[in-house]
């Protein structure tokens, strides 16, 4: 029963998704931090929310399924989720990572993961040649975004699989802009699929979760373990908003994407815009690589302006699109990466990527597309 993506969704793998007790249409929340025991031994399988709670799990349970993986673990944040795979490795160990990132996951890196021991290698994964390049005896993972945040860049999750497997490491992607709906990195070889579940997962701008969804038991185990010890878990609360924002996952990301290809094509075609960002358009350089290994490109775009004042005029001019940090909700945002979501990037980095006093970031949401449109319009204009 159920085997599509949309119903999976609202149901999971049950044919219906009824709490046991009430027969309750929505999974109800469970606003507790401890269950009791009705006698030594007796426990229901329900201990301390930290732990396990039943809110929590029927979410977990969803996003396995969604992700083809065989667990997974909802986190207070992508941060935390991220933070908590990280801890998967030791002093010394060798990480080869996309150089292109989500701007908390390099701070991460520089100022935690480093601290801590572990040798990173930001690479430009586009080329499987570089990162075969700077495997060493140590190197322990890949770690990748395919899109990535915020250039767009497109990575081979095959190839990169492929690597993976033949040195014994492990593919961990970060799913976040493309959301189970779209692409499904564990199908393609990944063994840890990450996403900020603050996106297009909750998909209303009203939560922070993050989410770890393992492709193998022996991962899972670990996963839980650091997860019970460290205590980074989601909120019940956030549980049950982001198990009712991922039942309209499917059409939201629809629609949001047929905006964002009417948006980038539209940008394309102004003048006080030099470049745009997008896997759906067929010249980008990542366009074909998206295609075959996802099942569409997305609402998430950049795009270059020709000056910084036609940048700091869009922002300061967009009335309906709000200039503010996230991305993947209904409400359309634009984002300045340069001080907003990548300003922690070395210099250098950040320059080599492209992210400049001239790079903006769209989200592009669920209002009809003729008034995003008309919003940027009037913003360019100024
Ligand atoms: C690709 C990506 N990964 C991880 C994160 C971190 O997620 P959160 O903000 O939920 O901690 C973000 C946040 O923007 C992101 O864009």
């Amino acid at each position: 029963m159920g085997e599509h993506f949309e119903t999976r969704c609202i149901h999971g793998s049950g044919e219906h998704s009824f709490e046991e007790q009430t027969h309750a249409v929505s999974f109800p929340l469970y606003q507790t931090a401890t269950f009791g025991h009705l006698g030594l031994g007796r426990s229901s399988g329900f201990d301390y929310t930290r732990e396990k709670n039943p809110t929590r799990q029927r979410l977990e349970e969803i996003m396995t399924e969604l992700e083809h993986g065989v667990d997974t673990v909802a986190f207070a944040s992508g941060m935390a989720a991220v933070s908590a795979c990280f801890e998967l490795f030791s002093p010394g160990d060798h990480i080869i990572c996309a150089e292109d990132l989500y701007g908390g996951t390099n701070r991460l890196l520089h100022t935690i993961s480093m601290k801590n021991g572990l040798q990173v290698d930001f690479v430009d994964t586009t080329s499987l040649e570089q990162i075969r390049e700077r495997l060493t005896p140590a190197t322990r993972a890949i770690y990748i975004e395919t899109p990535s945040n915020p250039m767009m860049r497109v990575t081979d999750l095959r190839g990169c699989a492929a690597i993976a497997k033949e040195h014994g490491l492990l593919l961990i992607a970060d799913n976040t802009f493309l959301s189970p709906y779209f692409q499904n990195p564990i199908a393609l070889g990944a063994d840890i699929v990450i996403h900020s579940g603050s996106k297009f997962i909750s998909g209303h701008n009203d939560t922070i979760a993050g989410f770890l969804t393992s492709a193998r038991q022996d991962l899972a185990d670990r996963i839980r373990l650091i997860a019970k010890t460290t205590g980074g878990m989601l909120a019940p609360f956030d549980c049950w908003l982001a198990m009712r924002g991922l039942k309209t996952l499917p059409i939201r990301m629809e629609r949001q994407q047929q905006n964002a290809r009417e948006v980038a094509r539209w940008l394309g075609a102004q003048p006080g815009i030099e470049q745009v960002f997008y896997t759906g358009l067929a010249d980008h350089p990542g366009y074909a690589l998206n295609l075959s290994q996802a099942r569409g490109c997305g609402s998430m775009l950049s795009f270059r302006t020709d000056t910084v004042q036609t940048a700091h005029r869009i922002l300061n001019g967009v009335r309906l699109i709000t200039f503010a940090e996230s991305l993947g909700g209904t409400e359309s945002l634009i984002t300045y990466p340069l001080t907003q979501t990548h300003p922690d990037v070395p210099e250098q980095m950040r320059l080599r990527l492209g992210i400049t006093d001239r790079l903006l970031r769209l989200s592009v949401g669920l209002e009809h597309v003729d008034d995003i449109i008309a919003d940027l319009g009037q913003a360019l204009e100024g």
